[in-house]
C-alpha cells in the first residue's frame, strides 16, 4: 500500500508530537534550502517540512520547486517557527512529480483573479481557490442534508429535453445532424428534425422544474440539484452559460410556505458553512477586506464577510410585494435624481439589477423577498392571483434578492387550475400539445403546489464574497469561453 499518509489538516490539528508520519502534497515554497511549505488541499494551511542542512543530496534539493509533488516522511516535532504548532523533520523526501520552475505559471506571489482564470486547471493550488472550492463542496453537502433531513426525494431530471421550461428561448440545441448544410430539410427549407437522433428538436435543459412538478405530484416533496444551461449572451459577474441549480418542488405549499422554506434553507446552508469552514471563511474575509481597501470609500461594503453572513442568518428577510417595491423605487431620491440607468416610472416594468440592489443594499440593508409580480413579465406556470386591481394582473411569484448579488432565488406558487393554465399558455404562445405530460398533472389529481430555484453559484458567491461568478465554479462556461 502506497498511501499511508496523514492529511496536513489532521496533522496540524493534532497537538501530538514525537511520532513518525508521512505527508504528500505540492510544494508551495522552498526557503533557505531548508524549509518546505507543503500543501495537500485538505486545508489552506501548509505543513512546514524541514530538510536539515547537509542531510539531503543537492540534486534532490534542486528539484524542490514550487509546484513539485513530494512525499516526506519524518518526525512530527513542536515548531519553533511562528504560525504553526508542529512541523515535520524529514528523514526521507521523495519527488513524486517534478515541476519545472521556469514554466510553472504560479509563482509564490499574489496573482490576479483574471490571470488565474486563464490557468483554471492549476488555480485549485492557490489559497483563494482552495478556500472557495472547499466552501462550495460544503454548501453542496449541506443542501443535500437539509432536504434529506426533511424527507425530500432527490430527483434527477433530464439534461437533454425537448421543452423550454422558462419559455424564454435561451437554449443550446442538441443535435447529431451535420452542420455543413447537408442536414435533411422539410419542403419549406427548414431542418427536418424527425431525422435527428431523438426524432425531434432537442436542447439542454434551462430548468428541471417541469419534471420536478411531475414528481412532486407523487412524492409530495422533491428537489433537484444539477447543471442547467442558458444561451443568454450575458457578460456579467452574475451569469454563466452553465450553472447549477437547486429546485425544490412541494405539493400542498402556497406562496407563503414557499418563502418560508426558501428562507429556512438559505439560512441553514450558510450556517453549515460557517460552522464547518471557519478557517476558509476567515481567509476569504481577509481577502475581501484587502480587496475592499482598493475601492473608494463610498463603494466599500459596511460589513465584513463574516459579519454579513451572521447578519443574514440572524435576521428575517424583508418581504414585500412588487407593487410596494415599485412605489419605494419611484419615490426614491435615486430615481428623482436620475441616478438609475433605467428610471422607474410606471407599474409593470421589469426590475433591473440596479433596482434590486438599491432595495437590498441601500433601502432595507438586508435580503428581500419580492412577491406578486406582474403576470406579463413572469413565466407561464405561475399562479394567477385573484382580486387584482384592474389592469394590474399579478402572479404568485417570489424572487429573493441578496446583498451584493441581486436575484439569488426565483420561484412561485404554480398554476394548478387547468383552465387558467391553458389560457395563459395560449396567450404566451407556449405549445400545449408538446407539454401534454405536464398538463396531465392538472388532469389527474392536481393540487396547490409551489417551488423555487436557487442559483448555486450565486449562493457560493454570496458566502465566499467572490465578486465574479466565474471564480466560484471550477471551469466556467460563458460567451466565447469553453476552455478546459
Ligand atoms: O429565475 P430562474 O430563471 O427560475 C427558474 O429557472 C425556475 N424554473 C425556478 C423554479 O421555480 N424552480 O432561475 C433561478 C435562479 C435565479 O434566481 C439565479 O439565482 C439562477 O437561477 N440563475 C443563474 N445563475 C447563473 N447564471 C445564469 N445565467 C443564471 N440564470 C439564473
Ligand atoms: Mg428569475
Amino acid at each position: 500500500m502506497f498511501n499511508k499518509r496523514i492529511t496536513i489538516k489532521d496533522l496540524l490539528a493534532s497537538e501530538q508530537t514525537n511520532y513518525q508520519a508521512t505527508v504528500m502534497g505540492w510544494v508551495r515554497t522552498f526557503r533557505n534550502n531548508q524549509f518546505i511549505a507543503l500543501n495537500d488541499g485538505s486545508t489552506n494551511n501548509n505543513i512546514q517540512v524541514v530538510a536539515e542542512l547537509g542531510k539531503f543530496d543537492d540534486n534532490l534539493l534542486k528539484r524542490l520547486t514550487t509546484g513539485a509533488c513530494i512525499k516526506a516522511t519524518g518526525e512530527v516535532i513542536p515548531s519553533l517557527g511562528k504560525g504553526q504548532k508542529v512541523e515535520l523533520k524529514a528523514d526521507a523526501i521523495e519527488i513524486l512529480g517534478d515541476s519545472d520552475a521556469e514554466k510553472f505559471p504560479l509563482q509564490p506571489k499574489k496573482h490576479s483573479l483574471e490571470f488565474l482564470r486563464e490557468v483554471a486547471h492549476l488555480r485549485f493550488r492557490t489559497n483563494t481557490f482552495g478556500a472557495v472550492f472547499r466552501v462550495r463542496h460544503s454548501l453542496a453537502f449541506a443542501i443535500h442534508k437539509f432536504f434529506n433531513d426533511k424527507g425530500f426525494v432527490y430527483l434527477h431530471t433530464p439534461i437533454i429535453t425537448a421543452s423550454d421550461a422558462e419559455g424564454a428561448g435561451e437554449m443550446f440545441r442538441v443535435t447529431t445532424l451535420p452542420v455543413d448544410g447537408t442536414a435533411p430539410k422539410n419542403d419549406d427549407g427548414s431542418i427536418n428534425f424527425k431525422e435527428d437522433f431523438f426524432g425531434r428538436s432537442t436542447n439542454l435543459t434551462v430548468s428541471g422544474q417541469l419534471e420536478g412538478e411531475l414528481a412532486a405530484m407523487a412524492f409530495s416533496n422533491i428537489y433537484t440539484f444539477g447543471p442547467t444551461f442558458r444561451a443568454e449572451n450575458s457578460n456579467t459577474t452574475r451569469h454563466l452559460a452553465e450553472f447549477w441549480m437547486i429546485e425544490p418542488e412541494v405539493a400542498f405549499n402556497d406562496l407563503e410556505d414557499n418563502m418560508n422554506l426558501a428562507e429556512e434553507f438559505i439560512k441553514y446552508v450558510i450556517r453549515h458553512a460557517m460552522e464547518n469552514n471557519k478557517e476558509d471563511l476567515e481567509f476569504l474575509a481577509q481577502r475581501l477586506e484587502e480587496e475592499e481597501k482598493q475601492k473608494p470609500q463610498a463603494e466599500r461594503s459596511e460589513l465584513g464577510l463574516i459579519d454579513k453572513l451572521n447578519f443574514v442568518v440572524n435576521n428575517e428577510f424583508q418581504r414585500l410585494t412588487y407593487t410596494e417595491a415599485i412605489d419605494i423605487l419611484r419615490e426614491s431620491n435615486h430615481n428623482k435624481k436620475k441616478k438609475f440607468q433605467y428610471l422607474v416610472d410606471k407599474w409593470g416594468v421589469d426590475l433591473q439589477s440596479e433596482h434590486e440592489r438599491y432595495l437590498v443594499e441601500k433601502h432595507f440593508k438586508k435580503p428581500v423577498i419580492l412577491t406578486d409580480y406582474p403576470a406579463e413579465i413572469k413565466a407561464f406556470y405561475m399562479r394567477l392571483n385573484e382580486n387584482c386591481e384592474p389592469g394590474r394582473q399579478t402572479v404568485a411569484a417570489m424572487d429573493i434578492l441578496a446583498p451584493g448579488i441581486g436575484e439569488i432565488v426565483g420561484g412561485s406558487q404554480r398554476e394548478e387550475r387547468m383552465e387558467r393554465l391553458l389560457k395563459r399558455m395560449e396567450e404566451m404562445h407556449i405549445p400545449a400539445e408538446e407539454l401534454w405530460w405536464y398538463l396531465d398533472t392538472r388532469r389527474f389529481g392536481s393540487c396547490p403546489h409551489a417551488g423555487f430555484g436557487l442559483g448555486f453559484e450565486r449562493l457560493v458567491q454570496f458566502v465566499t464574497g467572490m465578486g465574479n461568478i466565474r471564480d466560484v465554479i471550477p471551469f466556467p462556461r460563458y460567451p466565447k469561453s469553453a476552455e478546459f
